[in-house]
């Protein structure tokens, strides 16, 4: 288990010593005696709190409005309310965070995020691939409000993109990196510890250039961004931490000083997640470790089976680096604590032999998202990321046979005999045309 007893946490309720982390996702900030003894917190479904007076009243007003001094409390449920702050609260434990920022969705966290700190004129540096949301979001939307988003390759010397920037006279105005490691969909991954010094470079006595990560592949359990330089960590809780497919959500993790105006931003844009969805987090949480540490077992065993078929040109698994990969084993072996469960590979043939693979399966359902306890397939080509240019598809490597695997908790034979009816189905199209 990756880093569950480093935690330089304060001691659990009651004073009991510092539990690891699968322990205290059952007890961490919530004492039954304060709910009729119920062992799960209570699930709050109310838009409004009733205040005792209306002194009260105007003082959590106060406090909501960050007057210093005034004691807060719960008002109305768009604010804040108390399934929320216990699932921040332990969802923060995963990073290290001084604080955390549960959405409605990843992309609410990362839109959120990005315009609580992106004012016109201001310019974003990020890399790809990314989510083909967050690709829209940045490449399109961004622009339309006057916010330069420049791109950079993970392989470019800093040397070089500080140059393009000096040519364009924007060296002046990065407010933040942005980066997805390892990238969807291809487990591309970047060096956070080359972005900081980027981002040092960059920053100014009055202006510290942000670095944010997207963490949904392989976070909260096998990569921790904030202890390579990150100064703010990005879910879509919807994956892994959520884990059921069964709920839409999205975080943000880092120091309460990063987290302050994106969680004011979070209040009028309306975007925190509900007590339903908070609550549903609470429960996923409990078995976190347990299904990620599973799911990647399993995936070691299927993508071992994918790198022996003679199907198969390339898969893409971060378990497969090795010394002679270069900067990418460098930063595996830097940055990341396991290889998760996620696998792509390009399979022999075009986007009909995949389309053929994908409609054979049987037990992996057809269906984007990802992390979830089932096993998906999906073709990023014409689904998750069919927004992205043709252009972009093709020098990121999103080529038409690339497919996508997430590896849930089925037993890992049952997911390579459906495998096989994919590979059957394609290998028998070929004898037929012949
Ligand atoms: C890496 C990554 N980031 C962000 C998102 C967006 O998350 P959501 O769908 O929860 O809004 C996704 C969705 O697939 C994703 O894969």
């Amino acid at each position: 288990m990756a880093r569950a007893s480093s935690s330089p946490l304060p001691p659990d309720r009651k004073g009991s010593p510092k539990r690891h982390l699968e322990s205290r996702m059952m007890s961490h900030g919530y004492d039954p005696e304060t709910a009729s003894g119920a062992i799960k917190a209570p699930l709050y479904a109310t838009s409004t709190f009733a205040f005792p007076n209306a002194e009260t009243g105007k003082m959590r007003f106060a406090a909501a409005h960050g007057v210093a001094g005034a004691e807060p409390g719960a008002v109305y449920s768009r604010l804040g309310h108390p399934g929320l702050e216990l699932a921040e609260e332990r969802l923060r434990l995963w990073d290290d965070a001084e604080a955390c920022a549960i959405f409605h969705s990843g992309m609410s966290a990362i839109s959120t995020s990005l315009l609580a700190y992106l004012k016109p004129g201001d310019v974003l540096l990020f890399n790809g691939p990314l989510y083909g949301g967050t690709d829209h979001f940045i490449r399109h939307y961004l622009p339309e409000l006057g916010i330069h988003a420049l791109e950079f390759a993970s392989d470019e010397p800093e040397s070089a993109i500080r140059l393009r920037l000096r040519r364009t006279g924007l060296q002046n105005r990065v407010k933040m990196i942005f980066v997805e490691t390892p990238a969807n969909p291809t487990n591309e991954l970047t060096d956070l510890a080359a972005c900081r010094a980027l981002a040092d470079k960059l920053s100014r006595p009055d202006q510290r250039v942000l670095l944010a990560v997207d963490n949904t592949f392989l976070g909260p359990l096998w990569q921790h961004p904030l202890q390579h330089g990150a100064d703010l960590v990005l879910y879509s809780a919807t994956k892994y931490i959520g884990g059921h497919s069964d709920l839409i959500a999205g975080a943000a993790s880092g120091s309460a000083a990063v987290l302050q105006p994106i969680k004011t931003l979070r209040v009028y844009l309306g975007t925190a997640a509900d007590a339903w969805v908070s609550w549903l987090l609470l429960r996923s949480m409990e078995t976190l470790s347990v299904r990620m540490t599973r799911q990647a077992e399993s995936a070691a065993v299927v993508a071992e089976y994918l790198r022996q078929h003679e199907d198969v040109v390339q898969v893409r698994y971060l378990g497969f680096l090795e010394p002679a990969d270069g900067p990418a084993y460098t930063t595996y072996s830097n940055q990341c604590e396991g290889p998760g469960a996620m696998i792509s590979f390009y399979l022999q043939g075009a986007e009909e032999d995949a389309f053929r693979f994908l409609n054979a399966l049987d037990l992996i359902r057809l269906a984007v998202s990802l992390g979830g306890t089932e096993s998906l397939a999906e073709h990023p080509a014409t689904m998750t990321h069919s927004g992205v240019s043709p252009e972009d598809r093709e020098r990121l490597g999103i080529h038409s046979n690339l497919i996508r695997l997430s590896i849930g908790l089925e037993h890992p034979q049952d997911l390579i005999a459906d495998l096989e009816l994919g590979f059957a189905a394609v290998r028998q199209q070929l004898v037929t045309a012949r």
